[in-house]
Order: C-alpha cells, then structure tokens, then sequence
C-alpha cells in the first residue's frame, strides 16, 4: 500500500500467518518489530493498553502523519508482529489510499516498508522489488509518497521520551509539543530493535563527499552536470527525492553513486541519519 512515507507490505496485524509471510517476503530477521497502521487515533485501544498523556499530545499534533508512536502492546497483537516486545508502535499513516485500505480491511494493518532486508524502501510503485511485488496478492499504486523516508519512531513507555528512528517531524518539533527533552536513541537496558547499522542501501556503494567531481555521478548542491543530480536546499524536498534518485542512479549501473554531504541541523537530522546508514558496509 502507498503511504505518505515510503509504500508498505500491509498484512492483518492479528494475523500472524500473514506477517509471517510479510517477514518472509522481506527476507527481514524475526527481531525487527513492525508498526501497525490505523485509520484513525481512536483505533488505539485494539492493539494498546494506554495511550499516556505524551501519547494524546503528539497524536493531536502528528496525526495523522509520518509519526510513530512506541506504545504498550495489548496481548491481541501476536508477537511475531512486535519481534516478541511488550510494546507496539503504532501509525495513523495520512495517505488517503492507505487509510480508505484500513477502512475496508476492518483491522489495523502492520506495514513494514516494501524492500528487501536492508535495502531502499520504495517511494514509487514501480520501484517495488521484483521479487517482492510477484509475492504480494497486489500493488495499490497511489503515486509518488509526499515525505520520501520513513516515519519518525518515538517510544513514549519510559520515563523520558526516546526518538528511535528521526524523520520528517523532527526532534525539535517533537520536544515542542511534549515540552521535555528528546533523548536519542534506545534505552541500554532495552533492545533497541531494528537499529540495523546498514539501511536504506542502494546496490551500488555510496560514498559521501564535500563537492562532487565534474564526471562523478552522484547528487550534488551545485549545479548537476552529466550523470547528476540536483539537491534541493528545503530539507523536506530533498527526503522527497531521495529514494527516487539512489533508485534511477542504482540502475545505471555506476561503480558508485556520491552524495554531498548535507548540512548539520534539526532539519536534516533524518536525512544524515539514512545516508549515513546508506553507507555503511555490509
Ligand atoms: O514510514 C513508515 O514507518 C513505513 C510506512 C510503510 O508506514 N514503515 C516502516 O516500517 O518504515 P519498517 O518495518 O520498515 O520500520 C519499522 C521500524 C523498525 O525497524 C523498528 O526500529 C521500529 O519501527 N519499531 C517497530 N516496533 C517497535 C517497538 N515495539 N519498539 C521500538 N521500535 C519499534
Ligand atoms: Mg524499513
């Protein structure tokens, strides 16, 4: 299913056969918790035991949108959905598609991005994995996502709220709203589940570099010329593209694509984080 993110495998998330076959489809080790989608907020108490005041706060802001939340799971959800963790990460994704899909299933969905372990999540349709689409009973094409890069995870079950995965709402944006500081990363008595060091990877090897070189291929802030692509400087622009873009570079089969380095700042945060992750060898 199209969200606003990046497209989803959507399976009925009570139904653990069908996530099963979604782990199996995504090569993805059974570790790597998914997020369960719902059409709308209230839906939370199906697969949650509380929705903290911290929890009201940011769905009330984000919602629906490229938020994920890290909530107590509700014993209904089947553990192979949540990599067998006492907490669940719930979304109320904002792609019309994806929400009038929930609608019709009944149930909330899980969704993990529709790419091979490790791999690029699809921004596009046509950008979907042979091999996965051919696994799937269909592809729902609703366009190209809007955001580009994966939802924003927050775990709000401790103490202190902890950022898990940094997307298009950012820290800052978050730490707004809750009014308390964001604390990045997983606790180090918890597992800090699908913190997979190597991501959102292309198949050709990425390098990052100040200023491309004049026949370089890779994205570029100045002006592109053969085999390059122009960066927008709005951070949100540029998450929009940037699957797309690795996904065409990947397929021209280039010894390697180079990306210029972004600039620092709350802003950019998520998009550091997956090229960052982009090149980190196997
Ligand atoms: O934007 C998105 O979130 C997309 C679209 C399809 O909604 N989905 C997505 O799912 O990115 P996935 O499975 O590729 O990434 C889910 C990540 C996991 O890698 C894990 O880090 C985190 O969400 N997660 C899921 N359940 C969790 C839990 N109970 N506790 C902590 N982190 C969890
Ligand atoms: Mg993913």
């Amino acid at each position: 299913m199209p969200t606003e993110t990046v497209y989803g495998i959507a399976a009925n998330a009570f139904d653990p056969d069908a996530i099963a076959r979604t782990f199996a489809l995504k090569g993805r080790p059974s570790d790597n918790p998914l997020i369960v989608h719902l059409a709308r907020a209230d839906g939370w108490a199906r697969v949650a035991t509380e929705f903290n005041e911290q929890a009201q706060r940011l769905a009330t802001a984000f919602w629906p949108g490229p938020l994920t939340i890290v909530l107590p799971k509700l014993a209904d959800v089947p553990l192979i959905a949540t990599a067998g963790l006492d907490t669940v990460a719930v979304r109320v994704p904002a792609h019309p598609v994806a929400r009038a899909l929930i609608e019709a299933a009944g149930v909330p969905l899980t969704a993990p991005s529709a790419n091979r372990f490790t791999m690029l999540s699809p921004t596009r349709a046509e950008d979907i994995d042979p091999v996965i689409a051919a696994g799937l009973a269909c592809v729902l094409d609703g366009g190209a996502a809007e955001v580009g890069i994966e939802s924003t995870v927050i775990d709000v079950t401790g103490s202190e709220p902890r950022l898990l995965r940094p997307g298009r709402v950012t820290r800052r944006q978050i730490e707004a709203v809750l009014g308390v500081p964001v604390l990045l990363g997983g606790d180090g008595s918890k597992r800090s589940p699908g913190m997979h060091p190597r991501h959102y990877a292309p198949r050709t090897p990425i390098r990052l570099v100040e200023t491309l070189a004049l026949d370089q291929p890779g994205i570029t802030f100045g002006t592109p010329g053969l085999n390059q692509v122009g960066a927008p400087s709005d951070p949100e622009a540029y998450a929009r593209q940037l699957y797309a873009v690795l996904a065409d570079l990947d397929r021209r089969g280039f010894r390697e694509i180079a990306v210029e380095i972004v600039p620092e700042g709350d802003a950019w945060e998520a998009i550091r984080d997956r090229l960052s992750r982009a090149i980190t060898p196997g």
